[in-house]
């Protein structure tokens, strides 16, 4: 009986001390964020902002024929377009002190500067247009310090996406159908801090 008890008591004694020990660790990976969840948050603030700047400026000064978007938009009195939105405010965030880029790729560039630029960028298109809904993910090495790639799919998700790149002359594909990967958000995430 009195062994019982004491078997009983250990039993307890070790559930509360490792049950307090998976809360506090618990805790700790709460601050030390993996890589993948940040590339994933900064994915969402990305696509938002560039989703509310193509509905609320573009389309409703467009609407209201208060102003139109076009690609030349610093010689013309135009807005940029919902890409040169994400690309510019990526060239503005590259040379803050977070050190982190995103940028608009595809396998089929309007813009040839927009094309991979590495076999992992390659690889990571490659994936996301066979798994559009999974994001593609690499350690990849600039010099001495160390990224995380990730890429997310980008969809037509509006006739306006394969309007526009299929009527392009610089486009080098002209098929593109609604819901198709027409490219990809890819996000560099520094691992070095
Ligand atoms: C009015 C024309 C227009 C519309 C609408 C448009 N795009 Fe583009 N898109 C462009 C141009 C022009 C570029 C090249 C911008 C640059 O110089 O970097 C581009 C760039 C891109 C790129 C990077 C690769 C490339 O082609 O250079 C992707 C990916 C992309 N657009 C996807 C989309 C999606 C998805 C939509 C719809 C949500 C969309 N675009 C709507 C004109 C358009």
């Amino acid at each position: 009986m009195i062994m019982k008890s004491l078997v009983l008591g250990i039993a307890s004694l070790l559930l509360l001390t490792f049950g307090y020990l998976g809360i506090s660790s618990g805790a700790k990976d709460a601050r030390g964020i993996p890589a993948e969840k940040v590339a994933d948050m900064l994915y969402s603030v990305i696509q938002s902002n560039r989703t509310f700047y193509a509905e609320h400026v573009v389309e409703r000064m467009q609407a209201k024929g208060a102003a139109v978007a076009s690609e030349n938009w610093r010689s013309e009195k135009t807005l940029p377009l919902p890409a040169q939105f994400l690309q510019e405010t990526a060239r503005l965030s590259v040379n803050s002190k977070a050190k982190v880029g995103y940028k608009l790729i595809s396998l089929w560039p309007i813009n040839k500067q927009n094309g991979s630029k590495s076999e992992s960028e390659q690889r990571g298109l490659m994936a996301t247009q066979q798994n559009p809904n999974r994001p593609y993910t690499e350690v990849v090495m600039n010099g001495a310090d160390s990224y995380l790639l990730a890429i997310y799919a980008d969809r037509a998700v509006s006739q306006a996406c394969i309007g526009c790149h299929n009527a392009h002359q610089d486009s080098p594909r002209h098929d593109f159908k609604q819901n198709d990967v027409m490219g990809a958000i890819m996000i560099m995430i520094p691992l070095n801090l």
